[in-house]
């Protein structure tokens, strides 16, 4: 019945990984896969569907739904995010790669690093980590000009011999950022490693200054369009002898939850039929599914995104509008999140070691095979890169 159910679902997709899945279904005497676990459980998916419109139904009847509606979609998407997280680990069978900062990043003589959100959280603690390895530059990007010089202060005390300089960036201001990639490239002399880390989840439903819905603005055209002004020195760096040019984008678990797909039609307008915590995942699938077209697209660079994992950061502090996230932050959060020193391993791993695969999506640490069926959709990366390119087009 599952396999049935499997392979009606696989053909109607169509995508390479559900082909992959539906010829290796039809082989005899299959044993169950870890990658069996992983599609059943997006099978459940339809049980929200279903729930989503029980609930629609009593929506036209009763005046309050749309509470309870949040509150249904918000609950469906926790309970499969508690799953993936706190039991699909044991099922699965992905193993973790033990990283320790300290003894596991190589050498980085000679390389410039640049980090969007470097002034707090998971970006700054990346630059404190590698900062101890000897790049020769290590570029914080931040909008506040007070935490970027206090975290150069920070990094320049652990780590006095490394130049440590502060950018500043607004990802929400296509003017701002095209001023920060100016000042960058007229300041150094390569670019070894991005880290496209900084992000926003909540707010209120409004737009960025350029017309884009404010999380995916940010967190995704914001990050679009400062790679795409730095490429030529990515590409110019890259074929410098030795060189290992890498972007690392911090994408999300979130990226299967919400509406769990890309919404084109809500990408230039405040999206105001989005919940915040929608918004918020569809701009961390917007990350990953980009990863995987700049590895099509710009073979030269290795480009990953990652999940970092539940961490104690501030993100979760602007939750405007959304009661979710403040039960995230109050309920779940002191229960399951670790250290920033901790959850910082995913992204130092991917932008460090060896073996780090290009396209992939990592969650903590350099474990494959998490996403969503629909991330592996290599069609609606193409969709997203064209889309993207074309808003660029004219900036
Ligand atoms: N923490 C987690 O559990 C978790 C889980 C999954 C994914 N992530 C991802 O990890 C990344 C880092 O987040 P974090 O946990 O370290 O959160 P954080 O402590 O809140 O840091 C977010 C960073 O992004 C910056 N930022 C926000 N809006 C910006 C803008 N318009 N322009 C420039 N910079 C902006 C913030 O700078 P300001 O000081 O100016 O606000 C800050 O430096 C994010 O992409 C997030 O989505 C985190």
């Amino acid at each position: 019945m599952r396999s049935k159910l499997h392979n009606r679902r696989a053909a109607k997709r169509g995508t390479n990984q559900d082909k992959d899945i539906l010829k290796q279904s039809n082989g005899k005497g299959r044993s169950i896969q870890p990658t069996d676990l992983r599609v059943l459980l997006q099978l459940l998916s339809p049980l929200v569907i279903a729930m989503r419109v029980c609930l629609y139904s009593v929506n036209l009847t009763f005046i309050l739904s749309p509470l309870l509606s949040n509150l249904i979609d918000n609950l469906s998407s926790f309970a499969i995010q508690f799953f993936f997280q706190y039991f699909a680990p044991f099922t699965m069978g992905n193993k973790s790669i033990s990283f320790d900062p300290a003894k596991d990043i190589p050498s980085l003589k000679g390389k410039v690093i640049l980090i969007t959100g470097g002034n707090l959280g998971l970006g700054k603690q990346s630059a404190l980590d590698l900062s101890k390895h000897t790049p020769s530059e290590l570029w914080i990007a931040a909008r506040g000009e007070e935490s970027g010089k206090a975290a150069v202060e920070e990094i320049r005390k652990v780590s006095p011999g490394v130049s440590v300089k502060f950018l500043r960036l607004d990802l929400a201001s296509f003017k701002s950022i095209k001023e920060a990639a100016r000042t960058f490239l007229s300041s150094v002399s390569r670019l070894d490693t991005l880290y496209l880390n900084a992000g926003m989840m909540g707010g209120p439903h409004v737009t960025t200054e350029d017309g884009y819905e404010k999380q995916f603005g940010t967190n995704h055209m914001g990050h679009a369009l400062l790679f795409k002004l730095l490429k030529p020195f990515l590409l110019q760096t890259a074929l410098i002898p030795g060189a290992d040019v890498r972007v690392i984008i911090l994408s999300s678990a979130g990226h299967r939850f919400g509406k769990g797909k890309l919404l084109f039609d809500s990408f230039k307008s405040t999206a105001k039929e989005l919940s915040p915590v929608d918004k918020y995942c569809q701009s961390k699938l917007a990350n990953l599914l980009y990863a995987r077209a700049l590895a099509k697209h710009v073979p030269e660079i290795t480009s990953v995104s990652i999940y970092p994992g539940d961490i104690k950061t501030g993100l979760f502090t602007s939750n405007g509008g959304s009661w979710f996230i403040t039960v995230i932050r109050n309920v779940l959060l002191p229960l399951t999140a670790v250290s920033v020193e901790d959850g910082v391993k995913n992204q130092l791993w991917a932008g460090t070691a060896k073996g780090v695969k290009s396209g992939e999506y990592y969650e903590p640490v350099g474990v494959t095979g998490k996403q969503s069926v629909y991330a592996y959709d290599d069609d609606v990366a193409e969709k997203l890169w064209e889309w993207t390119e074309k808003e660029l087009d004219c900036v």
